[in-house]
């Protein structure tokens, strides 16, 4: 059954609590990529819009000293969404107390007051019941919008909406309605590409795609201990060698649907100014590191693609940082954004990065702002930030 959204609620004049995600990255206190902020807009403008006394509320970074405290100031996030908004934003820069429960019954309809990080508080990531209850009294309303978050059960993401009445966010909906529409429904052929660093991080997202497309490319450092499994020599390449026998139950049951690259950018140290060869990927030299898949992987990966009504995309191909390394990554990516007629979805964290740095931003059906959220996603694991919402 569909989750409630923000739409089914009457909030008018009700104090709604709103859980963002705006852990935005930051360079000397300064917001490099304020897009967690302005995908946060659409629900925000409509509670302003609908006269709601909105609260807005969210984690920023890893909070366990003092010191990562002063690192991690949401005002940050405040000022930046001050800017965006026609609107009084206020920033709380406390988590409890007089101050956030004054500023919040000062509320008129239609403004915003943004409370300081919720992991200043130990309780959040507990989802501490006094906690949950705490930040419960300050509204009527929860409205879930945070989806980079809703993969931890914390108090703001699953502690509050199991007191107060509840609904998805916009933000929350287009994700889910976009990754469902990719990994649970997909049109046909579908392609999924998965890469990055590790085969741990990325197995279970690899195993439940396997049961759902057509194929599954494999790119990035994880490729070498799947060609290890396969008896190839890797030399210096990232492999896990507690994963070559997981690696090879998974080429024995994939088959020819799991497809990995036929030749790689081999580099003779892990640095933008190393001496490199395109190798194929039975002769890896033994004093060489596989760092990006090589020009004859980007055409079996586009050959692969052609025809996709549906690409699931998450991993970079290669150190795609580096710039002798980031062809394969930027291959892939504008082979995907040329597909003519397919829904195509890259599934946060460093491929959303990758995209977003090499200019494609607009030309993919959808980015998500999830990293691990979009990956347990795909992994087709339940995200109690969303299991909590209340259905229509
Ligand atoms: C993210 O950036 O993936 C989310 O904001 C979640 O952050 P966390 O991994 O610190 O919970």
């Amino acid at each position: 059954m569909a989750k409630r959204t923000v739409k089914d609620l009457d909030v008018a004049g009700k104090r709604v609590i709103v859980r963002c995600d705006f852990n935005v990255p930051r360079k000397d206190g300064k917001i490099t990529n304020d897009n967690r902020i302005i995908q946060a807009l659409p629900t925000i403008k409509y509670l302003i819009e609908n006269k709601a006394k909105i609260i807005l509320m969210s984690h920023l970074g890893k909070v366990k000293t003092e010191e990562d405290k002063a690192k991690n100031d949401l005002r940050c996030v405040a000022e930046r969404l001050s800017e965006l908004v026609d609107t009084k934003v206020s920033f709380v820069p406390v988590t409890r107390g007089a101050e956030l429960e004054d500023a919040v019954a000062a509320l008129q309809d239609g403004e915003i007051v943004v409370m300081q990080n919720t992991r200043y508080e130990k309780g959040e990531s507990k989802n501490d019941p006094e906690l949950s209850a705490y930040w419960a009294s300050l509204g009527d309303l929860f409205v879930e919008d945070a989806f980079g978050s809703v993969h931890r059960a914390h108090a703001s993401t699953a502690g509050i909406p199991s007191i107060l009445p509840n609904a998805l966010g916009f933000l929350v909906e287009k994700e889910v309605k976009m990754l469902g529409a990719a990994v649970d429904t997909p049109q046909r052929p579908f392609i999924a590409i998965i890469g990055g660093a590790k085969v741990s991080d990325k197995i279970a997202v690899v195993d439940n795609l396997l049961k759902k497309a057509d194929k599954v490319l494999i790119g990035g450092g994880m490729a070498y201990t799947f060609l290890k499994a396969k008896g190839y020599p890797i030399g210096k390449s990232l492999v896990e060698e507690d994963k070559v026998e997981l690696a090879k139950e998974y080429l024995a049951k994939a088959g020819d649907k799991l497809v990995l690259p036929v030749d790689n950018v081999c580099a003779d140290a892990f640095a933008e100014d190393a001496n490199t060869k395109v190798v194929d990927s039975e002769s890896i030299p033994a004093d060489m590191m596989g760092l990006d898949i090589g020009p004859k992987s980007v055409e079996l990966y586009r050959d692969a693609l052609q025809g996709a009504k549906t690409v699931v995309w998450n991993g970079p191909m290669g150190v795609f940082e580096m710039k002798p390394f980031a062809q394969g990554t930027l291959a892939v990516c504008t082979a995907i954004s040329e597909l003519p007629d397919a829904t195509t979805v890259i599934g946060g964290g460093d491929s959303a990065a990758a995209a977003i740095q090499l200019g494609f931003a607009e030309k993919f059906s959808h980015i998500s702002t999830g990293g691990g959220a979009s990956l347990e996603y795909m992994e087709g694991k339940e995200l109690p930030g969303i299991a909590v919402i209340s259905d229509k």
